[in-house]
């Protein structure tokens, strides 16, 4: 048969919505990001998330293999060609403890309906903007602290991330120091912009420059005192919390105390609430 009336082959991705790994960073034994391509249609607010994932192994039963996945914050900000993620690694975890084996050239799935509360849309005008973050909870922030929105809608942004050990706050520290050497941002913003930001790192079980809970810090006083800032206000400030469920559970009882209230996409406010991913 004539070669160009025959059915073409096409080339079918070996999984439903698949996108390729670009890069892998592994910062401690249990945390690690990655970046991969992004669905061409897919359009998302900085601070979303979306459900990522691998293939199951096959159903020993029936042999068909169902896709495994999970809520993942968008780390990379809107405006970028690629997508990033950052990930805790969990030994038994069903998703994590093969997602953390992932290389360059591997394909994951990654379901493009993003969705979230973690949205300068969720939030009224105001002064300043707090990110309140534990563990992999500062993931929506990388993505927020990269969006040029931030800084135009606000005169000030107080990031706050409190991890067990030094050595997880890393992925954190070099992405705000990298801040500075952000074309896009010095671009739109102007330079000087990153001189916005208020970076506050704490620790809980290992020697730092600061230790503590940062919930602690705030109630006490100490965190006003060493960023230099007045005590949080309804009026001024608006925040945004990402962490594990007892941390953003005491910090909105904090932020209510205070007098914020919780706003929405369908009802913005003054503080907005999501969990970090836990496998
Ligand atoms: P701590 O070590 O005192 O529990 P995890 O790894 O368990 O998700 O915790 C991440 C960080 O969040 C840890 O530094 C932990 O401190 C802190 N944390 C846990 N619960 C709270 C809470 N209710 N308020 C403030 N920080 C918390």
């Amino acid at each position: 048969t004539d070669a160009v009336t025959d059915t073409p082959v096409k080339a079918t991705p070996a999984l439903p919505d698949a996108q390729t790994v670009t890069e892998v960073t592994h910062w401690t034994d249990k945390l690690f990001s990655f970046r991969c391509t992004r669905p061409a249609s897919l359009r998302f607010r900085s601070g979303e998330f979306v459900m990522i994932g691998l293939m199951n192994d096959p159903d020993p039963k029936t042999g068909k293999v169902k896709p495994l996945l999970r809520a993942y914050s968008i780390a990379s900000p809107s405006w970028d060609e690629e997508m990033e993620f950052y990930s805790i690694k969990v030994e038994n975890g069903p998703l994590t403890s093969r997602l953390q084996h992932i290389k360059v050239g591997d394909e994951i799935i990654l379901r493009p309906k993003p969705v979230g509360t973690l949205v300068h849309d969720a939030l009224i005008p105001g002064k300043r903007i707090w990110f309140f973050a534990t563990g992999t909870g500062f993931a929506p922030f990388a993505s927020l602290l990269r969006e040029p929105q931030t800084y135009e809608d606000y005169e000030e942004v107080i990031i706050t991330h409190t991890c067990r050990t030094a050595g997880e706050l890393t992925y954190g520290r070099e992405l705000i120091e990298s801040l500075k050497d952000d074309e896009l941002l010095n671009e739109v913003i102007g330079e000087g912009f990153w001189k916005k930001i208020k970076y506050y790192p704490t620790t809980t079980r290992e020697e730092s420059p600061k230790m503590g809970r940062i919930t602690d810090l705030i109630n006490s006083g100490e965190a006003y005192k060493d960023l230099d800032v007045t005590p949080l206000c309804p009026d001024n400030d608006r925040a945004m919390i990402c962490g594990n469920m007892a941390f953003n559970l005491e910090l909105k009882a904090m932020l209510e105390e205070a007098g914020l209230e919780e706003g929405a996409n369908s009802k913005p406010a003054q503080y907005v609430v999501e969990k970090a991913f836990l496998d």
